[in-house]
C-alpha cells in the first residue's frame, strides 16, 4: 500500500520504518528541513536498537522516503498517518497545534479519497476535530475517513512492540475504513480490536494510566517493605503470578519518567478536569512518583550523613535503558536535587552522554562506569542497563573512596555486594 506518515519523530519514524518493512512502499514527511536532509543521507536522528539498520535498508529498496511536503505525501498516498508531537501546555494539556496544522494541510491537498489514521496521543475527541478540520477546508465534497490507531511502542523495543503487538486497537466508523486497515495490519500476527473513535482513544490514556498507577503502586509497597522487613521483589513476584494481577511493572525503584506517562497522566487528568470529573486516583499516582525520588535521596543522606561535596557517581542518565532520551528521566531529577545539596556528581550513560551535556551543567562526564565510580562516596545506580548488572564490584571496592551502592532499580543481589565489601541500599529490599 502507499501510506505517507506526517511527523518523522519517535513514533512517526519507528511507524514508518515497520511499514515498509512490511512491504509497503512509506513516505516519511516533516517539516523540519535538516531531519529530513541527515533522513535522506541515512543519519537517524534518535537512537532505537534496530532502527538504523531498518531505516537505511528500505530506503536502499525505495521502500522508505523522506520529504518535506504534505502535499506531495497525500498525493502519492491512500493512508496518511499523523504521528506529529503533542508537548503538553503549561496548564499539562496537550498541545493540538500541530494536529491542527496537519489536518488543515492534509485537506488542502487532497484530490480523492483518503484514509486519515491518527496515532498522536491525543485527548478523546481529537478525531472529531480532524474530521471538522478536514470538512472545512477540503476544496471540494471529496470523502474521507478517519481513523484512531493508538501506538503502544516502548523506547528501547519499540520494533519488538511494533512487531509483535499485544493487541492492534482501531477505532473507525466505516466498513471501508476497517477493510483497508484489516488489509494493512493482516501481516501481523495479533488479535486486532475495532471500536468507536472515542473508546480507541481512551484506551490509549486509559493503558498508559493503569502503567503508571501500578508503577507507583508498587513503588508505595517498597516503602511498606523497608518499614517492615519485607524484599519488595519477592512481594511482587508473589503478587505478579496471580494472571489477574500479571507480572509486568511491578518493579520497584526511582519513579517513572519519560516522554510519555508523565505527559499522558497529565493529559489524562485534564479531560477529565475539563469533563468534570476529578480523577482522584491518578494525582495519588502522579505524587507517589515525585516521592520515590525524594525518597531515594533522603535514603543517600542518611547513608552519608552529610551530602555537601560528597562525591556521587550516578550510573544512568536515561529514563530507562536501550533508548537515548532523558525527557522526565528521575535520574536527571535526582542528580538536580544532589547537586542543590552540594554533592559533587560524576556521570556515566552507555548512550546519552551527547544528549546530557546540553541540559547536565556542572557535573563531570565520565567514559565509563569505573572512572564514574573513581574516588566516589556513593555510587547511584539510576537506570539498569545491561553493562551495569556486569560491574565487578571488587574492583569497583578498590577505586571507591566509600563502599557505598544505592541501587535505585534493585537490579543487584544484595548478598553478592556484600560480599563484594560494599554497603547496599535498594528500595524497599527489607533487612538488605
Ligand atoms: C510507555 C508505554 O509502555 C508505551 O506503551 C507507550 O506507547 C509509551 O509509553 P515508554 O515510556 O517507552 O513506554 O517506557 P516504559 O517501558 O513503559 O517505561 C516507562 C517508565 O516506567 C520508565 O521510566 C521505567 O523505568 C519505569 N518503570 C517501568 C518502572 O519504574 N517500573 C516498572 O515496572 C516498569
Amino acid at each position: 500500500m502507499n501510506i505517507s506518515i506526517i511527523g518523522s519523530g519517535y513514533v512517526g519514524l519507528v511507524t514508518g520504518a515497520c511499514l515498509a518493512e512490511l512491504g509497503n512502499k512509506v513516505t516519511c514527511v516533516d517539516n523540519d528541513v535538516k531531519k529530513i536532509s541527515n533522513l535522506k543521507e541515512g543519519l537517524i536522528p534518535i537512537y532505537e536498537p534496530g532502527l538504523d539498520e531498518l531505516i537505511k535498508r528500505n530506503a536502499k529498496n525505495k521502500r522508505l522516503t523522506f520529504i518535506t511536503s504534505i502535499k506531495e505525501a497525500v498525493k502519492t498516498s491512500e493512508i496518511i498517518f499523523i504521528a506529529v508531537g503533542t508537548p503538553p501546555l503549561e496548564n499539562g494539556e496537550a498541545d493540538l497545534t500541530g494536529i491542527e496544522n496537519v489536518a488543515r494541510n492534509i485537506a488542502l491537498s487532497m484530490d480523492g479519497y483518503r484514509l486519515i489514521v491518527e496515532k498522536s496521543t491525543v485527548p478523546v475527541a481529537t478525531c472529531n476535530w480532524i474530521k471538522k478540520t478536514l470538512s472545512t477546508y477540503l476544496k471540494k465534497n471529496i470523502k474521507f475517513d478517519i481513523v484512531s490507531n493508538p501506538e503502544f511502542l516502548r523506547e528501547g523495543s519499540a520494533i519488538y512492540d511494533f512487531t509483535h503487538p499485544d493487541r492492534i486497537v482501531v477505532g473507525v466508523e466505516s466498513i471501508k475504513a476497517r477493510q483497508i486497515m484489516l488489509k494493512l495490519y493482516s501481516y501481523l500476527n495479533c488479535p486486532i480490536i475495532f471500536t468507536n473513535i472515542q473508546s480507541a482513544e481512551l484506551i490509549k490514556h486509559a493503558s498508559n494510566a493503569f502503567l503508571a498507577t501500578k508503577i507507583s503502586f508498587i513503588n508505595s509497597v517498597s516503602r511498606i517493605c523497608d518499614l517492615t522487613g519485607a524484599d519488595v521483589k519477592e512481594v511482587a513476584q508473589g503478587m505478579g503470578l496471580d494472571n489477574r494481577i500479571g507480572k509486568y511493572f511491578l518493579h520497584a525503584g526511582i519513579g517513572y519518567g519519560g516522554s510519555c506517562f508523565p505527559k499522558d497522566l497529565e493529559a489524562f487528568m485534564n479531560i477529565s478536569e475539563k469533563l468534570g470529573y476529578d480523577f482522584e486516583i491518578l494525582k495519588a499516582v502522579r505524587e507517589t512518583n515525585e516521592k520515590q525520588k525524594l525518597y531515594v535521596l533522603q535514603k543517600i543522606k542518611d547513608a552519608l550523613w552529610i551530602i555537601k561535596d560528597k562525591t556521587i557517581a550516578v550510573l544512568g542518565l536515561t529514563f530507562k535503558p536501550n533508548t537515548d532520551d532523558l525527557r522526565n528521566s528521575p535520574s536527571i531529577d535526582l542528580i538536580n536535587l544532589l547537586k542543590a545539596e552540594g554533592a559533587k556528581i560524576k556521570v556515566y550513560d552507555p548512550k546519552a552522554m551527547t544528549n546530557a551535556k546540553n541540559i547536565l551543567k556542572g557535573v563531570t562526564f565520565c567514559q565509563d562506569a569505573y572512572k564514574a565510580s573513581k574516588g566516589a562516596d556513593c555510587i547511584l545506580l539510576a537506570t539498569e542497563w545491561g553493562e551495569f548488572k556486569e560491574l565487578d564490584f571488587s574492583k569497583l571496592k578498590k577505586i571507591v573512596r566509600r563502599p557505598l551502592l544505592v541501587d535505585g532499580r534493585n537490579i543487584y543481589n544484595p548478598k553478592l555486594i556484600k560480599d563484594a565489601g560494599f554497603t547496599y541500599i535498594g528500595v524497599g529490599r527489607g533487612n538488605e
